[in-house]
C-alpha cells in the first residue's frame, strides 16, 4: 500500500482512497468502499481501467511490449524452455529441478488418457461440427466423469484436476480433429513428450508407423509456451468469473474456451489465416489496408492490435523467427507468409496503424506456421485452447487460494424503463 492517496470529491463530501503498489507496473486505486461511501458505482465497460484481481503470475508492458511469466521474459522462455516446464512455473511459481520437472512430466503423461465412455461423447456431433463446439462439450463433460476431483475447497483435489486438464487437453483435441477426417483415434504414448504425443495423436494412422518431427515438435512446443498465460484476457477472466461461484473447474475451463473462440480472442489465428488467403498476393494489400482503415467497412486487419500491447506483442517476434524456421525446414514455399511479412511492412509504415499504434499480435504469423505443419484453420484456436489450460488453471487456483475472492458481480448503468404497471394483453 503506498501512502499516496486518490482524494475524490462528490456532491461536496470529499473521500480518500487507498492507492495500492504491485512489484512492478500502474499503481491502482482501491474503490471497494466507493460505494457504501458515495452511492456510486465506477462505469468501465470492456474493463479498460479495472483490475479486477492482484495476481503474481503473468506481468505485461503494453507500452514496451513485455511479457513476464514469474518473471522470466516470454522470449527467454520460448526459446530455452520447454512447455512442460513453463507449465510447471505457471502452477508453482518456480522453474523446477531436474527431479521436480521429471516428476511434472510424468504425472501429466500419466493422466492423458480420457474415460472410454468419453470418447461416445464424439460420435454425437456432427462430422462438420467446428472442433472448438466439441472442446466446449468434451471439457465441460469432463465434470461428469472425474468426480473425485471436483471439490475446489480441497488444494489436493485441486491439484488433480489441474493435471487432468494439462493431460487431456491434448488426446481432447487431436480426437475432436480425429473425428472431423473420419479417422480413428489415437491413443496416448507415454514414452513421447507432452507436444510430440500430441502431434502423434493428431497425425498418424494405424495403417502406418508415424515419424514424429523435431523440427515440427519444436515449433509446436514454442507456440505452446507463447500461448500459455497472458494475464487477465476475456477467456481467463471468464474462467476466474465462472470460478469465483465455486463452480468446478472443468466447468470454467470449458466457460473459457467458449469465450477464447470468439475472433476478437483466440478465433483471430483462424481469421489471420483466412484473412491472408483472401489476400492471395502481395499487389492486392493495399485494397485490404484501405479497407482496415474504412470506418464504413467492419473489416479489421485480423492478428494486429491489442488491447494491451501499444507496441510489438512480444510472442509475435518469436512467432515471425518461428514460421521463418519451420517454412525453410520443411521445405514448404507458402506465399501466404509473403504477403504477411509485406503486410506488416505496409502496415507499420502507414500513418493510421501508427498513431493508433497497431502491431502484429500473436497471431499475426501463428496460423502460417499451423497450416505448414498441417493444421485446417478450424484447429488453431483449439490449440490456443490446449496451451492456455495451463494458464487457465494456475490463474484459477490462484483465485480460489485467495483470501480476498468473492463471487464475481459487476455492477451497472441501468438505461432501461423505471417502474410500470403491468398491462393485461386485451388492453395492450
Ligand atoms: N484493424 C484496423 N483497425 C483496428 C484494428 C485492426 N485490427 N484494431 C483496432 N483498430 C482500430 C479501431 O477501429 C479503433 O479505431 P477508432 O479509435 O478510430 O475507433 C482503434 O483502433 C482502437 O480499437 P478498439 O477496438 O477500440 O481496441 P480494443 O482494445 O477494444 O480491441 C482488439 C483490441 C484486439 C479486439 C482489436 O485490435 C481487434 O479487433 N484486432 C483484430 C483481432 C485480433 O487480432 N485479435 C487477437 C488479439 S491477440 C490474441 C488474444 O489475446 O486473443
Amino acid at each position: 500500500m503506498s501512502d499516496n492517496k486518490a482524494t475524490l470529491t462528490v456532491g461536496g463530501d470529499t473521500q480518500d482512497y487507498a492507492i495500492m503498489d504491485g512489484t512492478v507496473g500502474p499503481q491502482v486505486i482501491d474503490v471497494r468502499k466507493l460505494y457504501a461511501n458515495t452511492g456510486m458505482f465506477t462505469y468501465d465497460p470492456g474493463f479498460t481501467s479495472t483490475a479486477s484481481c492482484d495476481s503474481g503470475l503473468t506481468y505485461i508492458d503494453g507500452d514496451e511490449g513485455v511479457l513476464l511469466h514469474r518473471g522470466y521474459p516470454i522470449g527467454q522462455l520460448a526459446e530455452q524452455s520447454s512447455f512442460m516446464e513453463v507449465s510447471y512455473l505457471l502452477l508453482n511459481g518456480e522453474l523446477p529441478s531436474a527431479k521436480e520437472l521429471d516428476e511434472f512430466t510424468r504425472t501429466i503423461t500419466r493422466h492423458t488418457m480420457i474415460h472410454e465412455q468419453l470418447t461416445t461423447f464424439y460420435r454425437g456431433f456432427r462430422r462438420d461440427a467446428h472442433p472448438m463446439a466439441i472442446m466446449c462439450g468434451v471439457v465441460g463433460a469432463l465434470s461428469a466423469f472425474y468426480h473425485d476431483s471436483t471439490d475446489i475447497n480441497d488444494p489436493e483435489q485441486r491439484r488433480i484436476a489441474s493435471h487432468r486438464l494439462i493431460a487431456k487437453m491434448p488426446t481432447i483435441a487431436a480426437m475432436a480433429y480425429k473425428y472431423s477426417v473420419g479417422q480413428p483415434f489415437v491413443y496416448p504414448r507415454n514414452d513421447l513428450s507432452y507436444t510430440a504425443n500430441f502431434l502423434r495423436m493428431t497425425f498418424s494412422v494405424p495403417a502406418e508407423e508415424y515419424e514424429v518431427d523435431p523440427v515440427v515438435v519444436d515449433a509446436m512446443d514454442k507456440i505452446f509456451i507463447l500461448h500459455a498465460d497472458h494475464e487477465q484476457n476475456a477467456s481467463t477472466s471468464t474462467v476466474r468469473l465462472a470460478g469465483s461461484s465455486g463452480a468446478n473447474p472443468f466447468a470454467c475451463i470449458a466457460a473459457g474456451i467458449a469465450c477464447l473462440w470468439g475472433p476478437a480472442h483466440g478465433g483471430a489465428n483462424e481469421a489471420a489465416l483466412n484473412m491472408l488467403r483472401e489476400i492471395g498476393t502481395v499487389d492486392r494489400i493495399p485494397e485490404y489496408i484501405a479497407r482496415a482503415k474504412n470506418k464504413d467497412d467492419p473489416f479489421r486487419l485480423m492478428g494486429f492490435g491489442h488491447r494491451v500491447y501499444k507496441n510489438y506483442d512480444p510472442r509475435a517476434t518469436v512467432m515471425q523467427k518461428t514460421a521463418k524456421d519451420v517454412l525453410e525446414k520443411l521445405g514448404v514455399d507458402d506465399p501466404i507468409f509473403d504477403v504477411a511479412k509485406e503486410l506488416e511492412q505496409i502496415a507499420l509504415n502507414d500513418p493510421y496503424f501508427i498513431e493508433k499504434k497497431l502491431y502484429p499480435n500473436v497471431d499475426f504469423y501463428s496460423g502460417v506456421i499451423l497450416s505448414a505443419i498441417g493444421f485446417p484453420t478450424e484447429m488453431f484456436t483449439v490449440l490456443f485452447a490446449l496451451a492456455r489450460t495451463v494458464g487457465w488453471v494456475a490463474q484459477w487456483n490462484e483465485m480460489i487460494s485467495d483470501p480476498a475472492q468473492k463471487i464475481g458481480r459487476p455492477r451497472q448503468l441501468y438505461t432501461g424503463p423505471t417502474q410500470r404497471d403491468y398491462v393485461p394483453v386485451d388492453k395492450r
